[in-house]
């Protein structure tokens, strides 16, 4: 069988590293990928008549979705009812991530843990809900924003600032979400779902700030590593209890047509987990530990999906540590030059995995193309095995400004 993953980024290279392995596919495309994927073909993610007329031209039965901006555009609506099998929530479903007011009123319905939040559509409801949070507080975009709309602040002058700077940026006519705002350590718990059943992956770390120790300002993210134990059974037990079940009973209530990735950005608080936002997608960088710690097939538990038999579907896992070490390019999540030519790809290749999220290719070498360029996964029995082996590989691989964090997998996460 051929399928075609959607998207162009180091998630989407997993997702067909992963599928490339299995047996029964034949052929993986990427639209668009990049250089660094074989099976690349590009075609923009947002062409919908384009991604159909290529899938029945080149046989492609199974569409997989990475990002979350074709699926705020309705690509699951457009296939649904087709030949062509799309995995990834439809376009209303999909508002779990792309409107947080939307997401916010879905947990209160439903009983999700979730921190107490107010809506505001202009600077005089902001400033008088910042006043009520005693500025201590979280000021978010209502819509997607790639990272760029969320605002963690310790003061009033922050809060308003940065509320200001959102309806400057987005539009007067913009919403945003204040929030209060929880102290404690973050995990990603990643889903899987048919609308009824939901199986989880090992609990990832992302790590979001730009520098070691959490500083600087927030990126895409700048490596992950799974599984994080800090996050243990009695957790992992609260966080089904209070986030997981009740967004399950959710989904079923609103008849949502779910079949695909859920993502649940939980902060471990003192007050126990509290869900800091959904994502109706994979992560990235968290795509890239969680697949290759899947031992069971995923393409197997994509049809089950597609079949509603999810809850039959034994999903199995490696034993090992993954982490994954993203290379950027310096300056970025602000502005960066790129077009440098990477050199040592082959031999870190031979050490760890190494996933391509933004690189071209001229004459037989790879140059930089983004801000996140490269991922490189080490894995080992143990936590430290598995930094050391992707770091060592990291070191084989120069780019100039090239910049990476180097406590990946070190973080104090003690709650
Ligand atoms: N790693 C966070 C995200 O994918 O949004």
């Amino acid at each position: 069988m051929n399928v075609a993953v959607i998207g162009s980024g180091g998630r989407e290279h997993a997702i067909a590293w992963k599928l490339s392995s299995e047996p029964g596919i034949e052929k993986v495309f990427v639209l668009p990928g990049n250089d660094g994927i074989s099976g690349s073909v590009k075609i923009d993610m947002l062409d919908f008549t384009a991604i159909g007329d290529f899938c029945r031209n080149y046989g492609v039965e199974s569409l997989i979705v990475g990002p979350e901006i074709p699926l705020e555009a309705g690509i699951t609506d457009y296939f649904s009812g087709s030949a062509i099998k799309i995995f990834g929530p439809d376009r209303s479903s999909a508002r779990l991530e792309s409107s947080k007011t939307y997401a916010k009123e879905f947990m209160k319905k439903y009983g999700v843990d979730t921190a107490k939040f107010s809506v505001a559509g202009n600077m005089n409801e902001a400033e008088k809900i910042i006043d009520g949070f005693g500025g201590n507080c979280v000021v978010k975009f209502d819509g997607l924003a790639a990272g760029k709309g969320v605002f963690v602040c310790g003061t009033a002058e922050e809060a308003i600032s940065a509320a200001g700077g959102i309806f400057e940026r987005f539009g007067a006519d913009s919403k945003i979400i204040i929030e209060q705002r929880f102290s404690g350590v973050e995990v990603s718990i990643i889903g899987v779902t048919d609308s009824k059943t939901i199986k989880i992956f090992p609990p990832v770390q992302d790590h979001k700030q730009a520098f070691d120790r959490d500083r600087g300002p927030n990126t895409g993210g700048m490596g992950a590593f799974c599984p994080a134990d800090f996050c243990g059974e009695s957790m992992l037990a609260r966080i089904k209890k209070n986030i997981i079940d009740p967004t399950m009973r959710g989904i079923a209530s609103e008849k949502m047509n779910y079949r695909g990735f859920i993502y649940f950005g939980v902060m471990l608080t003192k007050k126990g987990p509290m869900l800091l936002e959904y994502n109706v997608r994979l992560g990235d960088p968290e795509a890239e530990v969680v697949l290759p710690a899947l031992k069971s097939n995923l393409n197997e538990m994509i049809a089950a999906c597609h079949r509603g038999t999810l809850e039959e579907y034994e999903m199995k896992f490696n034993e090992d540590y993954f982490v994954d070490v993203v290379l950027a390019s310096g300056g970025y999540p602000g502005s960066y030059e790129k077009g440098f030519e990477i050199s040592g790809l082959e031999n870190a290749g031979r050490a760890a995995l190494v996933f391509h999220s933004a690189t071209k290719k001229a004459g037989g070498r790879f140059y930089t193309s983004g801000g996140r360029v490269l991922n490189v996964v080490g894995s080992g029995t143990t936590l430290e095995k598995a930094i050391g082996a992707a770091y060592e590989a990291s070191g084989k691989i120069k780019f100039e400004n090239m910049r990476l964090r180097k406590d990946i997998g070190r973080r104090e996460n003690r709650i």
